[in-house]
């Protein structure tokens, strides 16, 4: 296991702790909501044509050695987050079958976006929270109001969000970027969301920054930038991160016993891609015509 990995695990599981810092770990459950980044296997089954990690590459390592539905070639952090504490890997929420959500679920979708007019195709946020409104009844049949009660407020809610939000309206609109009024609407919408959980009883939220957009492929494409990271889209993420920081703190004073805490996406993935040599190493594959980053 080389640095990268070790630095992410230990930022990971800085996070983890933090979420979890009561009650007893062997109490811990999670319930997640965000994009492809937390996938785990939602658009498999959410009838969205050309979603749905369930190919090669995906998989390739660390999980079953074979495609799960992840976006990732193993784990992804709600993965890392459950073993840390303790739980089984949180099973989608559209899997088929009767769940226990005791122990939490994952309602994370690739595509995943904020304003609903922008992705009617996939599980928007509203989406995202109709299904945990419809899983608070269910838990309640299960378990009883009063237990249902007890197992909302005391588990931790992670959140990635939004990102690709900015990814489409970047590659839509170049030069035009309305970046006050667009990044109000998100941050409206979110409170929305965060503020409905913590009405069921949700006190622990965890959340993840958006990612270093400047330095995307198709970013980089479509305002036909060459360097390493275009910076009016990394300007445009700084700003969504310094507000939506801005925005938790303001919830945790005005919300009683709101607790939560802020993982920096942006910077570490930043730091990755700029060291990329620092932190592993590179294998092709040429029978899939593939480069693979082996940390
Ligand atoms: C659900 O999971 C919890 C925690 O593991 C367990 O205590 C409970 O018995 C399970 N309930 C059912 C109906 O399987
Ligand atoms: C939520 O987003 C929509 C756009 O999809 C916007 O019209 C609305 O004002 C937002 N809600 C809040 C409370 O900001
Ligand atoms: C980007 O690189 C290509 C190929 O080297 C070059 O033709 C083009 O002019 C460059 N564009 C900018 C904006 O520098």
């Amino acid at each position: 296991m080389g640095r990268r990995t070790t630095n992410m695990l230990v930022e990971v599981a800085l996070f983890a702790t933090m979420i979890f810092m009561s009650p007893a770990i062997s109490e811990a459950n999670l319930f997640v909501f965000g994009d492809s980044l937390y996938d785990s296997g939602m658009s498999l089954y959410s009838g969205v044509e050309g979603v749905g990690a369930a190919y090669f590459p995906y998989g390739l390592r660390h999980y079953l050695d074979q495609p799960a539905g992840r976006y990732s070639d193993g784990f992804i952090i709600p993965d890392f987050l459950a073993r840390r504490v303790g739980l089984p890997l949180l099973q989608p929420f559209l899997a088929p079958g009767i769940k226990n959500y005791s122990q939490g679920i994952n309602f994370a979708s690739a595509r995943a976006c904020v304003p609903v007019e922008n992705c009617f195709e996939a599980m928007n946020w509203k989406a995202q929270l109709g299904y945990f409104v419809e899983m608070v009844q269910d838990l309640k049949q299960q378990v009883g109001k009063i237990e249902a009660k007890r197992l909302l407020s005391k588990a931790g809610y992670l959140f990635n969000i939004g990102e690709d939000d900015y990814v489409n309206h970047i590659r839509n609109l170049p030069h035009l970027f309305q970046q006050d009024s667009y990044i109000k609407q998100r941050l409206g919408n979110l409170t929305i969301l965060i503020k409905t959980i913590y009405k069921e009883g949700g006190r622990k939220f965890a959340f993840q920054n958006i990612g270093p957009l400047g330095c995307m492929p198709s970013i980089k494409y479509a305002l036909g930038y060459n360097g390493t990271c275009a910076p009016e889209a990394q300007e445009l993420a700084k700003l969504h991160n310094a507000a939506f920081a801005a925005l938790a703190k303001r919830l945790e004073t005005t919300l009683p016993g709101f607790k939560y805490s802020l993982f920096d996406f942006y910077t570490t993935l930043y730091k990755h891609i700029l060291h990329g040599d620092a932190y592993g190493t590179y294998v092709t594959f040429p029978l899939f015509d593939l480069i693979y980053f082996i940390a």
